[in-house]
């Protein structure tokens, strides 16, 4: 088992990581469940079959147990969904000792993440992520839902209060969110650590390289990226924005195809192939585009910027990111590995650069 804490400026908490670590929970948040009255266990249908009763049966071996699970999805992150939990946990009789545990994706860590944050002003959480990409939404304490005119509007800064990866629960995992969790992996590579690059663009070219144990070994890398990020910048006022790479274009395609029609990372692929166009665009900065959608091409990415929605759809919705201000839209470029920037986008060369990229007339060299 790999350990690693996260620091903020009023927390620290542990990062476990690696098999069997959900077997071991009593023992590992000892002193976190020794006060506590009861404990919540909020799903989604798909993860609560898998693993709700494994998760229910050891915490009830030192505490009173619920589980409750949401149609498993991104259309879970939403008021209904929100609202519905409220519900549950008032009738459970949760109270400021008891604890709630996030046991799934991004989705279940967001929305049973930000329950805990609001429920009777905060109360404690656990991460338990289940798919790749959820080692990035695990850390860092963003919780929140969507509204239906933007993701992830809705939220609250609400660190969990311990993160069990217990990675033999990626064995049920679809190619597609290994795939979708990847994105995120390489995001923290291209934003940080380009000796990470080098290694994922040698070692990684397809969705069964991806499964590999030695994917599993990289996890604490990337979270490591995530971590040194978060302490610098828990709030999001300077450096907290890179983790945004990929992300300004990715929300706008999640929102405008429908919350759940495309993977998160799927977005976030295509995302950060498009800022890397831009950068090219704005610096004559050296992205060998050709190249880099061969390897995200060979991992099953999307490699287009999608030509259903028209280029002032996906700009209106840019336009609701909140890192956009005064309706200003901002990207997140990286000049080259390792050195990103946020900057301010001119609308017009947005639209010009999308709609030639939907013409599918873009030339790359
Ligand atoms: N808070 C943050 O910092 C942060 C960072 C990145 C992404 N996110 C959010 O994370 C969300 C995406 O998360 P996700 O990709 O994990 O999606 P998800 O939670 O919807 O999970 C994807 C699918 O995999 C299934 N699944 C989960 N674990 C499984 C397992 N072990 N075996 C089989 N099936 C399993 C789920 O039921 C679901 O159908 C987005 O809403 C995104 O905005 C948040």
């Amino acid at each position: 088992m790999e350990q690693l804490t996260v620091k903020t400026a009023d927390t620290s908490y542990p990062v476990y990581i690696g098999k069997g670590v959900l077997n071991k929970a009593p023992e590992l948040l000892h002193t976190l469940l020794e006060d506590k009255s009861r404990a919540l266990i909020i799903t989604d249908t798909n993860v609560g079959e898998l693993y709700g009763t494994k998760l229910k049966n050891i915490l009830g071996r030192v505490l009173p147990v619920s589980i409750t699970a949401v149609p498993d999805g991104e259309a879970s992150k939403s008021m209904s969904s929100y609202e519905k939990l409220l519900s549950v946990c008032i009738e459970e009789g949760l109270d400021r000792q008891s604890v709630i545990f996030a046991l799934g994706g991004g989705v279940i860590g967001d929305l049973a993440g930000f329950t805990a944050a609001t429920y009777m002003r905060g109360i404690p959480f656990v991460q338990v992520p289940t798919t790749l990409l959820a080692h990035d939404s695990s850390v860092g304490g963003k919780t929140g839902i969507n509204h239906s005119l933007g993701k992830n509007l809705i939220g609250a800064f609400h660190q969990p209060s311990a993160v069990l990866y217990d990675t033999d629960t990626l064995s049920t995992l679809p190619d597609k969110e290994w795939r979708s969790g990847f994105a995120e992996m390489i995001k923290h590579a291209y934003i940080q650590d380009p000796e990470f690059l080098m290694w994922l663009k040698k070692n990684v070219r397809t969705t069964e390289d991806i499964k590999k144990d030695t994917i599993r070994q990289f996890l604490k890398r990337s979270i490591a990226i995530k971590a040194d990020i978060v302490k610098e910048d828990e709030k999001e006022s300077g450096i907290r924005a890179f983790l945004n790479f990929g992300h300004t274009l990715g929300h706008s395609i999640e929102k405008s195809s429908g919350y759940g029609q495309i993977t998160h990372g799927e977005a976030v692929a295509a995302g950060m192939l498009f800022a890397m166009r831009l950068s090219n665009e704005i610096w004559i900065s050296s992205w060998d585009i050709n190249q880099e959608r061969d390897w995200f091409k060979s991992l099953g990415y999307p490699i287009e910027a999608p030509s259903h929605y028209s280029a002032q759809l996906l700009i209106d919705a840019m336009k609701k990111d909140k890192k956009a201000s005064a309706g200003k839209i901002k990207f997140v470029l990286v000049k080259e590995p390792g050195r990103p920037l946020l900057n301010t986008i001119d609308e017009k060369l947005l639209f010009d650069l999308l709609a030639k990229e939907q013409r599918g007339n873009t030339v790359y060299d």
